[in-house]
């Protein structure tokens, strides 16, 4: 048996991707609700006001505001996030299902405008306070262990909007505050929390969307990750402080970087993604210090970074006990001029001819999983998560109301039994939560009809839709896989 008995099997959503509810209970905006949906070819957009009333939009990561324009709801634009699968009313058929399938664990993050609804504030929101009590109650209740993200791409956008977001140092005191009440709210309910959704996404994505960015957009990037790593460690000592049996990890957007050829330009250049991408934060985050190559990816742009000796003290003292990340493909890396380029939203540059790609332009590369587990564990001897992983597809209900999903359960067997294999060669994974284990908005895309769950939601890009919740057939798939223990993959689906 290569799972221990007590793996962590289970499912992974994001509040603001689930909840809807945006404007329930006393919930702040989050940039997410002033985001419209995109699709495949279109990115989505953020709609915003400017002080003498005029209107306009700009591409979804707003690098592109306007001098003072506020984000801003506006009429005839849809805005997925608004409603979305709408958990927030659902959360208890939801979680019954989960259960019904096995789940052991249940990944879900904490929406900061729900606590502090502008992120200032000296006091929670009670509602919001009482939601996730409710949420995390119901698990319990099924003996379903919570996993929660404290901050998964929805700041408050009063935050971004009047203190400069992340650029600003006074940040870290309010990720602070809000963490501490999270803690102690709930400091019986939840022991594994993850600090940042995905940190190294802010500077992993700078030069994989083709145009280079600039000096100042590096400037700022590793700025903004400087002071996110100090809150993620001084929330791991106040965490451990609060309980010591709380489990606080770091959660990277995990991607396997291979050389397109053996010309050692390219090899040097793919050890330089890997560096930059993804050791980057977790030697921050694990080793509780900046790396030697820092100093090169500073200079490359010129960086000069606000960091204090306080700083460094946190970062050493507040290092993760564990290290979790998302899978879901790998990216061909080569200094040579190639036609052949993979497409789709969020494309990872190069296509590699070995490999298929999804509908959105994403490769599967299963081996690509055990590659990154065996690397990353072997770096920094951590219990380690995969915490998200799927299949975004297209799914079609029959007239029945049955929905086959093959293509998903061979993706997930796939990555399952490469999983498998790094726990064999002494890789000490403890948790596999699926992405999305219920349909809900991309991220990306702001589509409903990029689907990852084992439960199908009717509802359509357009919004409409009973919401009513289906099985798939990788419901009853998933929960054969769960009862045993991950060794029977191969069930005949009804
Ligand atoms: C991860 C994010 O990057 O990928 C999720 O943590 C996201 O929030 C997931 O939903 C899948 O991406 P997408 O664009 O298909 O939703």
């Amino acid at each position: 048996m290569s799972f221990s008995s007590n793996f962590y099997w289970g499912g992974a959503t994001a509040a603001n991707q689930c909840e809807g509810a945006y404007n329930t209970d006393g919930r702040g905006l989050a940039r997410t609700d002033v985001t419209t949906a995109g699709s495949y070819n279109k990115m989505r957009t953020v709609t915003y006001k400017m002080p003498d009333g005029t209107t306009g939009e700009v591409n979804g990561f707003g690098f592109d505001m306007p001098e003072g324009a506020k984000g801003a709801i506006l009429d005839g634009y849809y805005y997925p996030n608004h409603e979305s699968i709408d958990f927030y009313h659902h959360y208890k058929e939801d979680i019954a299902l989960f259960a019904e399938m096995g789940f052991k664990m249940f990944r879900m993050s904490i929406s900061w405008s729900r606590i502090f609804p502008n992120g200032d504030e000296e006091k929670p929101n009670q509602k919001g306070l009482d939601f996730y009590r409710s949420v995390f109650e119901e698990l319990r209740k099924y003996n379903i262990e919570p996993l929660v993200t404290i901050s998964h791409f929805d700041t408050p956008l009063y935050l971004e909007e009047n203190y400069n977001g992340w650029n600003n140092r006074k940040m870290i005191d309010f990720y602070v505050h809000y963490v501490e009440t999270i803690f102690n709210e709930y400091k019986d309910l939840v022991k594994y929390w993850l600090t940042f959704n995905e940190i190294n996404n802010t500077v992993m994505f700078l030069d994989m969307f083709g145009s280079k960015a600039s000096d100042k957009v590096y400037q700022e990037a590793y700025q903004q990750l400087h002071y996110q790593y100090v809150a993620s460690a001084k929330a791991v000592k106040i965490g451990h402080k609060i309980n010591s049996e709380f489990m606080i990890g770091c959660m990277i957007c995990g991607i396997t970087n291979y050389p397109m050829t053996c010309d050692p330009k390219d090899v040097m250049l793919t050890r330089y993604k890997w560096e930059q991408g993804i050791f980057y934060s977790g030697d921050v985050q694990c080793k509780g210090k900046y790396p030697t190559f820092a100093k090169r990816l500073w200079n490359e742009h010129n960086v000069k970074l606000d960091i204090t000796d306080e700083d460094l003290n946190d970062l050493k003292e507040g290092t993760v006990d564990m290290y979790t990340f998302s899978y879901y493909s790998s990216s061909i890396v080569t200094t040579h001029k190639v036609e052949n380029n993979a497409s789709g939203n969020f494309s990872m540059g190069t296509k590699n001819p070995y490999l298929k790609y999804s509908d959105w332009g994403w490769s599967t590369d299963a081996l690509g999983l055990r590659y990154y587990l065996e690397t990353i564990y072997d770096r920094y001897e951590l219990p380690l998560m995969v915490v998200e992983n799927g299949l975004g597809a297209v799914d079609k209900v029959e007239e029945d109301g049955s929905i086959h999903d093959p293509y998903r359960i061979e993706y997930m067997k796939e990555h399952i039994k490469e999983m498998s294999k790094a726990i064999d060669n002494g890789v000490d994974l403890i948790a596999y939560t699926t992405w999305g284990c219920i349909d809900l908005v991309s991220a990306g895309t702001g589509q409903m009809s990029k689907r990852y769950g084992f439960i199908y939601v009717d509802k359509d890009d357009e919004g409409k839709g009973s919401l009513k919740r289906l099985k798939k057939d990788s419901f009853y798939w998933y929960k054969q896989v769960i009862e045993s223990n991950g060794e029977n993959l191969e069930m005949e689906v009804k």
